[in-house]
């Protein structure tokens, strides 16, 4: 099979005004007349990089956990130089504003193994986390006025990061039953445009989405949705932001609440990759119309601050532009330290082995959480409904509330904040979903709270939120 090369120049119709107009501006002088021969090792009076020797670590020894939760260690040596790879002398000092080529070649190496884009002028920058990636999207193609679609509850920092650049968000319905953006509603908005709600706008630019283990529903888009929702983008000339932050944390489904797929002696990572890791909108790109934002938040540490964006090489070197005048590269003490124990993991196949590792116990958090919330009073009266997630860490929780008789107009916003008061006295924080959305009718429609399985330290500790958040429940119930 050929690989198609993208051709399509039309690309270029996406970028800003900003980012066309950006120069750069460089002190490092005019390239050198072909007259002039360069010595062949100059001494730099050049530039302000201080030697390695002002650095006040030599040495830095990682202990690096076999796996999550887990004692065993092995140890890593990071020393100040050794050429074979990323060391202090390199990782402390100003590197490339793309990040440094070991990492980027990783990153390269995984993409190329779990989610091959669908031409070949792709490419890909690090930066400081997807926060930090989707400020640079918005920044690269928002002129004023543009519109991007959203998921009617999303991770709302980004509204925030669509209207600074003078955006205008419209949402779109997620499906909580089938999983992801509502496709047959999608099309429709699509197809109807000029004559439905928003067409005093121009059409959409852009479609932003969490397709896997959505923050905040947990929902996953199935392969077959993601295929029309990539024909629709090429039919309607719109890209697609794919911010993927959870793929990788996997979930084998509930059944009794003991089976854990992931525990099995005969998953692999080749299964893991065929059978388990959703496909990439960037996998159906031909045209060079997705940008895949990765992160390393979740299954490495947020406190690494460090992420990815894939996608058409025009627009790459635009982000990375605009990194030269703004963040400059993602901390090369980060990218030393993530590089390390990458290599300690062994490369790509040691890394997704320990994301198989992290969904093995992610899984068996989401199967505590489960079968707790199924064993109570207020589940079995058929108080609430589980949207038991295929990835990622949010669990949401539908309310069946007593006056629901599916009204369209009917307005839960007080009665969810009751609910939560309820679970505070209880001793259980959670999420409302209606914090997720800054459209009224969205917001007043949301029976749904998020409850997260990343953050408890035991599994007592779980079986004991799961006790509390259905008492609440039953207890609001008892109390209307
Ligand atoms: C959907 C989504 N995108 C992005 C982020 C932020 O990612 P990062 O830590 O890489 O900036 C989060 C964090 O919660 C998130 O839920």
């Amino acid at each position: 099979m050929t690989v198609p090369t993208s051709t399509n120049d039309g690309l270029l119709s996406f970028v800003s005004t900003r980012s066309l107009e950006r120069k750069q501006v460089s002190f490092a002088g005019l390239p050198l007349p072909t007259s002039i021969t360069k010595h062949k090792s100059p001494i730099s009076l050049g530039g302000g990089r201080p030697h390695s020797g002002f650095f006040p670590v030599n040495k830095i020894t990682l202990e690096v956990s076999s796996s999550p939760f887990n004692a065993d260690t092995t140890e890593k040596v990071i020393s100040k130089k050794d050429s074979k790879t990323l060391d202090i002398t390199k990782g402390f000092q100003y590197g490339p504003t793309e990040g440094h080529p070991e990492l980027i070649s990783f990153a390269k190496s995984l993409i190329n193994r779990v989610n091959e884009p669908g031409y070949e002028d792709w490419d890909l920058t690090l930066t400081n986390g997807t926060g930090d990636s989707l400020h640079k999207i918005f920044n690269l193609i928002i002129n004023p006025g543009d519109v991007i679609l959203i998921e009617n509850y999303t991770y709302v920092p980004v509204i925030s990061n669509i209207i600074n650049y003078g955006g205008i968000v419209v949402p779109v319905e997620l499906n909580f039953e089938k999983g992801g953006i509502d496709v047959g509603k999608f099309e429709k908005l699509l197809e109807n445009w000029e004559s439905g709600p928003y067409k005093h706008f121009k059409r959409p630019k852009g479609l932003y989405t969490i397709p896997t283990g959505q923050n905040p529903s947990g929902l996953t888009q199935s392969h077959e949705d993601r295929k029309k929702i990539y024909d629709l983008s090429s039919e309607y000339e719109f890209l697609i932001i794919e911010d993927d932050p959870y793929g990788y944390i996997q979930l084998s489904e509930y059944f009794d609440g003991d089976f854990n797929k992931f525990s099995t002696n005969d998953y692999s990572v080749d299964k893991y990759i065929e059978e388990d890791l959703p496909n990439s909108y960037i996998q159906y790109d031909t045209e060079g119309r997705v940008l895949r934002l990765e992160s390393f938040s979740k299954i490495f540490a947020p406190g690494s601050r460090l992420g990815f964006i894939v996608g058409h090489a025009k627009f790459i070197k635009r982000i990375i532009d605009h990194a030269n005048v703004s963040t400059r590269a993602p901390s090369g003490i980060s990218q030393l330290i993530v590089n390390s124990v990458i290599e300690q993991f062994d490369g790509v196949d040691g890394w997704l082995n320990w994301n198989i590792q992290i969904s093995e116990e992610y899984t068996a958090r989401k199967n505590l959480l489960i079968k707790t919330l199924k064993s109570s009073e207020s589940f079995k009266k058929g108080q609430f409904d589980i949207i038991e997630p295929k990835s990622g860490m949010f669990l949401s929780i539908n309310i069946n509330f007593p006056n629901d008789d599916d009204d369209e107009e009917e307005d839960y916003r007080d009665q969810v904040e009751q609910l939560r008061y309820k679970a505070l006295e209880q001793g259980v924080i959670v999420v409302l979903g209606k914090n997720f959305t800054t459209d009224e009718s969205f917001a007043k429609k949301a029976r749904f709270i998020r409850t997260t399985i990343a953050t408890q330290d035991s599994d007592e500790e779980i079986l004991e939120a799961g006790r509390r958040l259905s008492s609440a429940i039953k207890l609001y119930f008892e109390s209307v």
